[in-house]
């Protein structure tokens, strides 16, 4: 796994918006998966400008989901399905039917999960991931501990998943499962990235990169990927040795 490191947070968020549009404008029909969540944000907002600058076009490109809170859906703030619409599909432009999002409310999830796994296998796979880290590890809701799963599955969530999840919402959500691509989706993924920024992050994205591959610390499995990134800001990078790109 190759690591650039960037000055701050809106250099790492130019850096991978601009990995995704050479990605889209080499293959204008690649399937994507971006994570939801603050690290993906400011990436977001640059890839809304450079669609609104011509620079790139989505209109053939797919996306599919990395993970939702079961219970909740696209009209509940604080999904993950009320975040991607309102920071990539309004400001984008994109048709329902370039989206394919775990629904967090569906009555039959083992349904869900195979659709969500049949469509990845319709699109050809992944071309390229984006997924962020969470503070116990987690890379999509593949929480620690947990044995390596190869298709989406629903988990019982990690008590710090809970704890930090609250950020996404205003009031006090009880939060208990979610639905999420395995981890050896996203290894099968043709690139991946993984986005981190802040001092909090430094220390599990050092555990990340460098320590040993373990299910204590999910994303450490991003090393065994054949072509995977971790981009970071300065801070997130702080424990590593590193120079700035
Ligand atoms: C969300 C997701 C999570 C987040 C992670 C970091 O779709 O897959 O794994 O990427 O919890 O979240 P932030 O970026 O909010 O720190």
């Amino acid at each position: 796994m190759k690591t650039f490191v960037y000055a701050d947070y809106d250099q790492l968020s130019r850096a991978a918006a601009t990995l995704v549009t050479d990605t889209v404008r080499s293959n204008p029909h690649a399937l994507l998966c971006i994570a939801t969540g603050d690290t993906p944000a400011g990436m977001m907002n640059y890839l809304t400008e450079d669609v609104r600058s011509g620079v790139v076009d989505f209109s053939k490109v797919s996306f599919v989901s990395l993970d939702e809170w079961v219970g909740l859906n696209q009209q509940d703030e604080g999904s993950c399905r009320h975040f991607f619409y309102q920071h990539l599909v309004y400001p984008l432009n994109l048709n329902a039917e370039q989206v394919a999002f775990f629904d967090g409310r569906a009555d039959d999830a083992e349904h869900e999960c195979a659709r969500i796994d049949q469509y990845i296998t319709g699109k050809g796979g992944i071309e390229l991931m984006i997924v962020g880290i969470g503070m116990n590890g987690h890379i999509g809701m593949n929480e620690p501990g947990l044995a390596v799963a190869n298709s989406s599955h629903i988990v019982n969530l990690d008590e710090v998943t809970i704890t930090v999840g609250q950020k996404y919402f205003r009031e006090k959500t009880p939060l208990r499962r979610g639905i999420t691509l395995g981890i050896g989706q996203i290894l099968e993924s043709k690139k991946a990235i993984l986005m981190a920024s802040g001092r909090k992050k430094a220390e599990i994205v050092a555990r990340a990169a460098t320590g040993p591959v373990t299910t204590q610390v999910p994303a450490s499995f991003l090393q065994q990927h054949h072509d995977a990134y971790m981009l970071l800001d300065a801070d997130a990078a702080s424990s590593l040795d590193y120079t700035i790109a």
